[in-house]
């Protein structure tokens, strides 16, 4: 997306826009999304909760929720175009506007990107381009960083490193371990992502080079 130049439409999509959920396991953040959809928070509905994983505590919550939900697992030795392939059928059947991962652990390739083009939204755990990838809470603990965070971003063809839209510093504490530090910033994971979407829906954004600029 270097030297992109771009800016949404007012809103972004026809709302309420059509969410698809990827999620890989837990499923705190797509509870929570799922409950500013039902409460009329978010102006979206969610019409897929996708899982690579069988055993997703994500993927129960949602089938308990009744909302659509779909498992794709990728099989021994298949390539990740393949894999990949299933993943955006299904993201198009379902009609997505919008993908938002939700904890999905998987890096996902530039032709998927590129075919969902600044419609894929991700949250991550650190004050990004600090500390992207896995376990970015020990990365940042281990660090002995002052001040942590969570960022809410497009995704494009790197990992983690596409256009922030949302970010806000949690600081780390005396006496904190990994766990302490990760629980702290998931809460505020679960204040940023919604909010960060509803200012992302309404549109009017711009992406120049890296940045995302919302009107002022
Ligand atoms: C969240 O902390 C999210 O930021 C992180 O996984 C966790 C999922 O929790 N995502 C990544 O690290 C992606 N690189 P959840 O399943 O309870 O929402």
């Amino acid at each position: 997306m270097d030297g992109a130049s771009f800016r949404a439409p007012v809103p972004w999509f026809p709302l309420p826009a059509r969410l698809a959920i990827l999620l890989s396991g837990r499923g705190s953040n797509f509870e929570v999304l799922a409950t500013a959809c039902a409460r009329g928070e978010l102006p979206a509905q969610i019409v897929l909760v996708l899982s690579d994983r069988g055993d997703a505590a994500g993927l129960a919550k949602a089938r308990a929720m009744g909302l659509p939900t779909q498992l794709e697992t990728r099989r021994a030795g298949e390539p990740r175009t393949a894999h990949e392939e299933r993943l955006a059928g299904h993201l198009e059947t379902a009609g997505a506007d919008l993908i938002c991962l939700a904890g999905f652990m998987r890096v996902l390739s530039p032709a998927l990107v590129s075919r969902f083009e600044r419609r894929i939204v991700n949250v991550h755990p650190s004050l990004l381009p600090a500390f992207p990838g896995l376990e970015a809470q020990k990365q940042a603990f281990e660090h002995g960083v002052a001040v942590a965070g969570a960022t809410v971003h497009l995704v494009d063809a790197g990992t983690d490193t596409g256009p922030i839209a949302g970010q806000e510093a949690v600081p780390v504490l005396a006496g904190d371990d990994v766990a302490a530090l990760a629980a702290r910033i998931l809460s505020v994971e679960h204040r940023l992502y919604p909010a960060t979407l509803g200012r992302l829906l309404a549109g009017g954004w711009s992406v120049v080079g890296r940045r995302l600029e919302f009107p002022s």
